[in-house]
């Protein structure tokens, strides 16, 4: 078993070091953040990741896991070294690598000789060189080995992934990588560095593809009175298409899609290939959104003025704390915009949040739908599936929802004489 550093104890650093510990690595887990690092130390984690908090707590038990400000005694006898740093967008769409670049800086001279760097974050084509530039250290190896781990089940997609890349130019670098995963049963895909950083991207811009795609049939589906999820099954059948993937929402979100799509863009265009695809799949996504909130409208009477609106889900999907790029925010932003008032209800959102001052955070769905006359179910959450109408029914002032996420039985609805309309329509 190996010594391993994790830099950036975001989602993604501490479920690779949680994980890695409990294949029976030694890992010690590094953050500028000190309060983050005192709190981990204690096994608390500072996000909803299902089974996380027992890795680390299992970690931290066994003695294989450990969380510091300062990695440098790690560093002098870590054999790799992971780099999990945020790589946010620019004003152009580009990543800024202005975190991996001080981080860079900072491990360069306590990386122990011939030991390896290993890039998990999302970063543009040509990184691994990037960062070879950087540290300046001609015996240390870097790789690209891009993370697949979806918020909510990260644990999971770690231990049971449907492949590990590989990015290295010296392939006894990438067999010596491969090894802190041999008790994983997997396919270990071994490439150039730059082909393992484009998978990265081009898996995430396919996914998003897949998104918008059954997002506009959807929209079609609901106009020509085709039953959605006939459609999908039928479509998703086909084991070309698959079934994963496949369900229609509000609009996808997160902290990768809309960030890596973009990016992708930025990486065409700098290397003179249009990627007009992807443009039009980022494009269907924001039209998605302003479908939804014309929906609303719609169902509101034809003006949101003075409106109130309740929201049930501000995530950006369910089993997740994560607003970032979330859909539902979007959303409430716009119904903002055309003068809704806002009521909302998400069962990790306790309150009000800074950006949405106006827009009223309750502690039940049944509460935050008190006088609405429009229901919108924007998160996938499990609970709201089970919420008995008839207790709506006596909140509300109008017996209206929109399933955004296709979750509530319609007919339990109808029959309480709720009007259950779609985004379309
Ligand atoms: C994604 C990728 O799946 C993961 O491999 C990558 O490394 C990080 O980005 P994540 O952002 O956690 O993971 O979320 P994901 O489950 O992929 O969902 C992304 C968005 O698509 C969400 O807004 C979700 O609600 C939406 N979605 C997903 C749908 O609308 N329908 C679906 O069928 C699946």
């Amino acid at each position: 078993m190996s010594n391993v550093v994790v830099i950036g104890t975001g989602y993604v650093g501490l479920t690779t070091g949680a994980c890695l510990a409990h294949l029976g690595h030694h890992v010690t887990c590094a953050d500028i953040d000190s309060t983050k690092i005192s709190r981990l130390s204690e096994g608390r984690i500072p996000i909803v990741e299902s089974g996380l908090e027992n890795l680390v707590r299992e970690g931290l038990r066994t003695g294989r896991l450990h969380f510091v400000v300062n990695a440098s005694q790690a560093l002098l006898r870590s054999d790799f070294t992971f780099l999990c740093l945020p790589t946010p967008e620019r004003h152009d769409g580009s990543a800024d690598l202005s975190y991996l670049q001080t981080a860079l800086e900072t491990v360069r001279d306590d990386l122990r000789f011939e030991s390896i760097v290993i890039n998990k974050s999302t970063v543009p084509v040509g990184t691994v060189r990037f960062v070879e530039r950087v540290l300046a250290r001609p015996d240390v190896g870097v790789v690209s080995n891009p993370e697949f781990l979806r918020e909510g089940s990260a644990v999971h997609d770690f231990l049971h992934p449907d492949r590990v890349v590989i990015g290295a130019v010296d392939q006894a670098v990438a067999t010596r990588v491969a090894s802190l995963y041999s008790t994983l049963t997997t396919r270990v895909i071994t490439t150039d560095p730059e082909s393992a950083e484009l998978i990265k991207y081009a898996s995430n811009a396919f996914l998003a593809t897949k998104l918008s795609f059954v997002n506009q049939i959807a929209a079609l589906a609901e106009a020509v009175s085709a039953n959605v999820d006939d459609v999908i099954a039928g479509m998703g059948s086909d084991k070309r298409i698959g079934e994963s993937f496949l369900r229609p929402g509000p609009g996808w979100g997160g902290s990768c899609f809309p960030k890596d799509t973009k990016s992708l863009i930025s990486i065409g265009s700098t290397s003179g290939i249009d990627m007009s695809l992807i443009r039009s799949v980022v494009e269907a996504n924001e039209e998605r959104l302003e479908q939804v909130v014309d929906r609303i409208e719609h169902l509101s009477g034809s003006s949101l003025k003075g409106k109130k609106i309740c929201l049930w889900g501000l995530t950006f999907k369910a089993n997740t704390d994560d607003l970032r790029e979330s859909p539902a925010l979007k959303i409430a932003t716009k119904l903002i915009s055309r003068g809704a008032q806002l009521s909302a209800y998400d069962p990790t959102v306790h309150d009000t949040l800074s950006s949405f001052p106006l827009m009223f955070i309750f502690g039940s769905p049944l509460d935050a739908a008190e006088g609405a006359s429009c229901v919108v179910v924007l998160t996938e959450w499990d609970e709201f599936k089970w919420i008995d109408p008839v207790l709506v029914a006596a909140r509300v002032d109008s017996r209206t929802v929109l399933d955004a996420r296709g979750i509530l039985n319609r007919s339990e609805w109808q029959d309480n004489g709720f009007t259950v309309s779609g985004i379309v329509c």
